[in-house]
């Protein structure tokens, strides 16, 4: 018989989010007619907006007839939806050969697993993104994890003084959970850090289109020297609703070296060329729609939505007298319900609100006693989940 792969035994027993969908699955068996809402997952819920979705349809028309029709497309991506995310997104402050068009930034975030292999030692925020620590366990890294947490007493920065040096530092801002987003000065300390020490810092900025403060930087490029310490991978998913259509990216500046000279961004297109096979040509026309000035006026406006979801959000949970942080540049709600476990908080606001959230544990001990609320959802969702829940959490 073939031997278990080991490291899959010392991975928690699921997935986060399926195991909220077998819970939310089991209230429903238990009560068939409940009308479960969802503040659970960060799915997107609003439709595609017209001009992405015309970039889309005629991308799909064109492969219909014989002159239009492609098959694999560049390796890396679409040489103009690489121009133009270097252009619009990061105003040229990384080039355009430095970016790989992807499937998403989870997918992504996989594959750089794979890249850098179980030896390398890895530093992560506590909580965070699943994806970072069971990915690291799935590769071989499990026993060289270490956490770094990111509390309010910190404001969610990590004390970097305590830090023994990582070869990999995952760092997300806009944060998933907390809601949290790094400032110009702590980027700063990190990327310090991560020179001082040789490290590579891989930031994950899925949610950096929800920062509308102007002094909050979006990409860690924004930082001198960056370049040399960190991979950004990137997504839209969050921005223009593409979690189904699936599009994403991830800059390997072509400063970022091997101990032993190699060029990162070398063997990045080794794995990228010999695993993966690129984004459909048809959501890479709709990436490049998103980008155009209509593109972005409406990704502006529906970011606005879901933002106004988040601020009804924020209000109803300050009614309760409930501690908040995020919300604000940041589509996560991480609400603290001291003494209290997640998971119980979670089981009573299901059983008793029908409302789905995720149990701050599900990200790592410091997320213990937290509760994460999602700004994904219909208007009228939202509104109705912050009535259930002023009845099921008030004192
Ligand atoms: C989340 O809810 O944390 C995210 O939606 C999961 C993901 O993006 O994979």
């Amino acid at each position: 018989m073939v031997s278990r792969n080991p490291h899959f035994a010392k991975l928690p027993a699921g997935y986060l989010f399926p195991e909220i969908a077998r819970r939310r699955r089991a209230l429903l068996e238990k009560q068939p007619a409940a009308k479960i809402i969802s503040l659970g997952i960060g799915n997107t819920t609003e439709p595609l907006t017209p001009a992405i979705t015309k970039g889309l349809v005629e991308a799909a028309a064109r492969l219909g007839a014989a002159a239009g029709y492609s098959g694999y497309g560049d390796e890396q991506g679409l040489a103009a939806l690489r121009e133009q995310i270097a252009k619009v997104l990061y105003r040229d402050r990384i080039s355009a050969d430095e970016i790989t068009i992807s499937d998403g930034a989870k997918c992504d975030i996989g594959r750089l697993q794979i890249l850098f292999g179980g030896k390398a030692t890895v530093a992560v925020q506590d909580p965070a993104y699943p994806v970072y620590v069971d990915g690291s366990i799935i590769a071989g890294a499990d026993s060289r994890l270490q956490y770094m947490p990111c509390l309010p007493k910190n404001n969610f920065f990590p004390d970097l003084s305590r830090l023994p040096r990582a070869d990999l530092i995952y760092f997300c801002s806009p944060n998933n959970p907390t809601g949290a987003v790094a400032d110009k000065a702590q980027l700063a300390e990190l990327v310090e850090f991560a020179r001082k020490n040789k490290s590579i810092i891989i930031f994950d900025a899925a949610y950096s289109e929800y920062i509308t403060d102007g002094d909050l930087p979006r990409s860690i490029y924004e930082i001198d020297g960056a370049d040399e310490a960190a991979i950004e991978v990137n997504s839209f998913s969050k921005s223009i609703g593409f979690t189904g259509v699936r599009l994403g990216w991830c800059v390997v500046p072509r400063k970022i070296k091997f101990a032993d000279g190699t060029l990162v961004w070398q063997d990045w297109t080794r794995v990228i060329t010999t695993l993966f096979n690129g984004a459909s040509n048809i959501a890479q026309h709709g990436g490049l729609a998103a980008l155009t000035p209509a593109g972005r006026r409406e990704t502006k406006t529906l970011i606005a939505y879901y933002q106004e979801n988040a601020r009804l959000i924020r209000e109803g949970l300050q009614a309760l007298g409930i501690q908040l942080y995020g919300g604000v540049n940041s589509p996560y709600i991480w609400a603290h319900f001291p003494a209290q476990k997640s998971w119980d908080v979670f089981e009573k606001i299901l059983n008793e609100a029908q409302v789905v959230t995720t149990p701050g544990a599900g990200f790592g001990p410091a997320g213990e006693s937290f509760i994460r609320f999602s700004a994904f959802g219909h208007r009228a969702d939202i509104q109705e989940a912050m009535q259930r829940l002023q009845n099921v959490l008030k004192n």
